[in-house]
């Protein structure tokens, strides 16, 4: 399994899920199972997905007291996901005790951490009382987490070239905002193209309605590949 392609399955019930994902097979992508999807349909879905054969990204995006994210984390390795994610600025202590207890169940799973989220400004951050530039933020919160030892951040593409310089080869840059060339833009603000993305450094890329609400789901799919490849 070797695509770059993480496709955000946000649909509101597990049949709409299943639908899509039966036109699919494990080695064209990866699949992102966030909040809505995982409150109505749950571990269940997750399960069946990975029993599927799909490498799975829970992004749940924990944020609590350190003991009761790396609870969360320890968890959901259970799940045989692939990939987790928390919100960097839970802190370096929160990050470490979520990384420790998944070494200490033994889980390969993949941790990873929200920067800041690009529905972010600098409006906003000044009203949340931080003074910086998203981007200062986000290499900062990045820097927090590569020495917490997490495997990866998820950022704006935007923001890729610049990470992958400061934290090497091996450090995981998820980047959602992705837009191929000619598709609509949607909410999103900061677009770039797979191909602009794969050329920036970035790990993987999240792609959801571009591909999830396409006639031709499979086309969409092959192209962001080739673009990838
Ligand atoms: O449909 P679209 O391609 O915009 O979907 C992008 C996915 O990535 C959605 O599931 C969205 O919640 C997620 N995401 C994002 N921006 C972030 C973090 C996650 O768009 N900063």
């Amino acid at each position: 399994m070797s695509s770059k392609l993480i496709i955000a399955l946000d649909y509101s019930t597990a049949d709409e899920a299943l639908r899509f994902v039966r036109l699919l097979s494990p080695n064209l992508c990866r699949l992102k199972i966030g909040f809505e999807l995982f409150i109505v349909s749950g571990p269940d879905l997750v399960k069946k997905l990975v029993d599927m054969g799909f490498d799975i990204f829970l992004d749940l995006k924990f944020h609590d007291i350190p003991n009761t994210v790396a609870s969360a984390c320890r968890a959901a390795s259970g799940l045989g996901v692939w990939m987790m994610n928390v919100h960097a600025s839970g802190s370096d202590v929160m990050m470490r005790t979520a990384k420790q207890a998944l070494i200490d169940c033994d889980s390969s799973v993949k941790l990873i951490a929200v920067t800041i989220l690009t529905s972010m400004d600098a409006q906003q951050l000044s009203k949340v009382n931080i003074a910086y530039q998203p981007n200062e933020q986000v290499k900062h919160l990045a820097t927090l987490t590569q020495k917490s030892g997490l495997d990866g951040v998820v950022c704006s593409a935007q923001e890729a070239k610049i990470l992958r310089r400061q934290h090497g080869k091996e450090f995981l840059l998820v980047t959602p905002g992705i837009r191929p060339e000619g598709s609509e833009k949607g909410d999103q603000k900061r677009i770039m193209t797979p191909a602009q993305a794969y050329n920036a450094g970035v790990s993987y890329i999240v792609v959801g309605r571009p591909i999830t609400q396409s006639d031709e789901p499979l086309k969409v799919i092959e192209e962001i590949n080739n673009d990838m490849s």
